[in-house]
C-alpha cells in the first residue's frame, strides 16, 4: 500500500522586503541582486511554529481534513522557535494534532528527507496521515548589515499532507547524502549570524545536486524527459540552470518561486510545490522530481508520483 499527498498549502509573512530596500542602506543593487541570484524580494516575520501551523491548517484544509485526523507531524527546519522544546510540539499543539510529532534538521534538503522518512513511516502501517512541513525564519539568523547573505534569505513555511492506502507509491525512488567535511563552508554558531562561502557552497552544491538527481534518477529508472515537474531547492536560478542544463530539464517545467521568496531553506521546496500545484501544473500520475542541498553539506532527491488513486473516504 502507498501514500498520497492529497493536501497543500503555504505560509508567508506580510512584510515584503525588495532589492531596492537593502540598496537604500547597503553596498548592493537591485542589478546585482538580481543578475547573481534571480531573487527579487523575500518576506520577513512571524516564528517558525507560527508560520508552520498556518501552513499546515492551508494544506489541510485542501486535503479536505482537520488537525485531529493527522497522527504524525514531520517539520523540517534549521530556524527552531528555541533549543528545547522541538517546535514541531507548538505546531502539533496549534493544530491539535494526534501522534507522534518531531523536528528534523537537514537544513535545504529538509523537507526531502521529511517526506521520504514520513512516507516510510506510513508505510509501516502505523500511521494513517502524515502533516509534512518546512518552516522556516531564516532572517533571525542572518546578519542585516552583511550585504552577501542579507539579500539572500527570506522566511517563509509549506505544508503537505500524506495519506496512506494509495494504490501507488508516493516515493518512487530517493537518495539521501551528507558531507560532514563541508561543514566550515555554512554555519551558525549558537546566538550568531550565517556565515557562508558563497562561491564554494554554489560549485557543491552544482555538483551534488547534479550527481543527485542521476542517482535517483536512474534508481526510478525514469529519464529527465519523464519528469513532468522538477522542483529544485530555490537558492540561486544560476544553480538550477547549471543543473537543468547538465540534467537536460528544460526551465518550462521546473517550479520556480525564489524571485518572490528567497532562499527559504527547508520550506522551498514545497514552497515551490505547493504554487505548482495550485497552478495545475501537476496531474494524476505525474513523475515529480525533488532536489535540494543545504548546510552540512546536505542532499536529498526525490522522484514521486503525483495522483490520489486508491485514497478513499
Ligand atoms: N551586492 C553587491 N556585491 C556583492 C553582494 C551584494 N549583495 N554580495 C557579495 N558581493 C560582492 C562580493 O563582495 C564580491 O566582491 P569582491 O570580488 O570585491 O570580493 C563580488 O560581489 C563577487 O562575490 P562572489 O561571492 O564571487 O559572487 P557570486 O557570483 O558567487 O555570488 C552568491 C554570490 C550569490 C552568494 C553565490 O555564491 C551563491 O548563491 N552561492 C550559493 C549560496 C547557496 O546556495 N546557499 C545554499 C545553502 S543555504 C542553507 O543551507 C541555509
Amino acid at each position: 500500500m502507498g501514500s498520497a499527498i492529497t493536501g497543500w498549502g503555504e505560509a508567508l509573512p506580510d512584510h515584503v522586503v525588495t532589492n531596492d530596500d537593502f540598496a537604500s542602506r547597503l553596498d548592493t543593487s537591485d542589478e546585482w541582486i538580481v543578475a547573481r541570484t534571480g531573487i527579487r524580494e523575500r518576506r520577513m516575520g512571524g516564528s517558525t511554529s507560527e508560520l508552520a501551523a498556518e501552513a499546515g491548517r492551508a494544506a489541510l484544509k485542501v486535503a479536505g481534513l482537520e488537525g485531529s485526523d493527522v497522527d504524525l507531524l514531520v517539520l523540517a527546519t534549521t530556524t527552531p522557535d528555541q533549543a528545547i522544546p522541538a517546535t514541531s510540539s507548538a505546531v502539533h499543539d496549534a493544530l491539535d494534532c494526534r501522534g507522534g510529532a518531531f523536528d528534523l534538521n537537514a537544513a535545504c534538503a529538509g523537507f526531502v528527507y521529511a517526506l521520504v522518512t514520513a512516507d516510510a513511516l506510513l508505510g509501516i502501517g502505523h500511521h494513517r496521515r502524515a502533516l509534512v512541513i518546512g518552516s522556516e525564519t531564516l532572517t533571525k539568523l542572518t546578519d542585516q548589515q552583511d550585504r552577501s547573505t542579507a539579500v539572500l534569505f527570506g522566511d517563509g513555511a509549506a505544508a503537505v499532507v500524506l495519506e496512506s492506502g494509495a494504490r501507488d507509491e508516493l516515493v518512487v525512488a530517493y537518495d539521501l547524502g551528507v558531507d560532514g567535511s563541508a561543514t566550515p563552508l555554512l554555519y551558525a554558531d549558537h546566538g550568531g549570524y550565517i556565515h557562508m562561502e558563497g562561491r564554494e557552497v554554489f560549485r557543491r552544491a552544482v555538483r551534488a545536486e547534479l550527481e543527485s538527481i542521476e542517482r535517483v534518477l536512474e534508481s526510478a529508472g525514469a529519464r529527465p524527459e519523464d519528469v513532468a515537474l522538477f522542483v529544485p531547492h530555490q537558492a540561486n536560478v544560476r544553480i538550477i540552470e547549471a543543473v537543468n542544463q547538465r540534467v537536460g530539464l528544460p526551465m518550462e517545467r521546473t517550479a520556480l518561486v525564489l524571485d518572490r521568496t528567497g532562499n527559504t531553506s527547508a520550506a522551498s521546496i514545497p514552497l515551490a510545490l505547493a504554487e505548482a500545484a495550485d497552478a495545475g501544473r501537476v496531474s494524476e500520475g505525474d513523475l515529480v522530481l525533488l532536489s535540494g542541498f543545504g548546510a552540512g553539506m546536505t542532499w536529498a532527491s526525490a522522484v514521486i508520483r503525483w495522483g490520489r488513486r486508491g485514497v478513499g473516504r
